[in-house]
């Protein structure tokens, strides 16, 4: 029996205000709606793992305020055992979606950024050698927890994003599987084009599974001398918040399953694709039943 997928990650509150362009420095905009919706990188993913089947346990921080998101995971049937209840606020971001369904985004970290060398050590010594874990960039201690995750022998997942200086100080090369955008791979490549990126990463990091994600060029997947290409799914955008997430956990449920790449990146390109047709972050994700009527 496969043991969870750990998703060590960010719970946030998202404030999200349709606007009709980014505000301009100096400029009072009002917005032309507001929503609250479920959000964070980490409850995102295990929000999508969890709708693409996998089964995935959450640890984390959230405050008092975010009660509504452990019930929400509790619902989506992530395992929220490794959950702790901080006394300061949950995290937020405060989410403009463009008419053209760009987003920009200003995170407060809160509880995410108490998570301490306790939680983190609590939750490892429940964590078997060989479990995958998942990680993103929202929450404090990184660094830590990376090194104490390799010392347990787990296979190491990263999502790197937001990006930041703090990524690029991880052993990547003990990863697993390195998940990335453009503007990701180009700060751990120092290269802009796709090409130069995968060239230059397998280069740094040689064992280590490539996935970088291109928006309307689609996918390309590198280990070794193997490289598989996905074209992205031709969609009308109105909302992109969470695509990335989106795309995340329904390749890493499907991989974790031992599916083929070229099927991983099939099915995370579809259920991305619909997101992208929706609004919010999490509330955007598919069911799995979903995929199969959209190609
Ligand atoms: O990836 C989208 C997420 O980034 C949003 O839900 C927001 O909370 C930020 O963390």
């Amino acid at each position: 029996m496969s043991l969870p997928i750990i998703n060590f990650g960010s719970c946030c509150i998202d404030h999200v205000y349709a606007v009709d362009h980014f505000v301009n420095p100096g400029e009072t905009l009002p917005c032309t709606g507001y929503e609250v919706h479920p959000g964070g990188k980490g409850l995102n993913q295990s929000i999508a793992l969890a709708r693409a089947g996998a089964e995935v346990l959450h640890a984390g921080r959230i405050g008092q305020d975010g009660q509504w998101l452990k019930t929400l995971l509790d619902d989506e049937g992530v395992g929220t055992e490794l959950l702790l209840i901080d006394d300061g606020p949950t995290g937020h971001a405060n989410i403009q979606v463009s008419s053209a369904g760009e987003n920009a985004i200003v995170l407060f970290g809160g509880a995410n950024r108490n998570i301490n060398r306790e939680d983190i050590d609590r939750v490892l010594s429940q964590a078997a050698p060989g479990q995958l874990m998942l990680l993103q960039n929202e929450i404090s201690e990184l660094d830590y927890l990376v090194d104490k995750a390799i010392e347990t022998g787990l296979r190491l997942v990263l999502n790197a994003a937001p990006m930041s200086d703090n990524i690029k100080r991880l052993p990547l090369e003990q990863f697993e599987l390195l998940i990335i955008n453009e503007i990701e791979g180009e700060a751990l490549a120092g290269a802009a084009e796709p090409r130069e990126i995968l060239r230059n990463l397998r280069a740094k990091f040689p064992a280590t599974r490539l996935l970088l994600t291109l928006g309307e060029a689609g996918a390309v997947y590198q280990h070794g001398d193997t490289q598989v290409t996905q074209e992205a799914a031709s969609v009308e955008v109105k909302d992109s918040t969470g695509a990335g997430d989106t795309f995340t956990g329904y390749f890493l449920a499907n991989y974790s399953r031992d599916d083929s790449i070229e099927h991983c990146l099939r099915k995370a390109t579809l259920a991305a694709g619909i997101s992208v047709t929706r609004k919010g972050a999490a509330s955007s994700i598919p069911e799995a039943g979903e995929l199969d009527n959209a190609g």
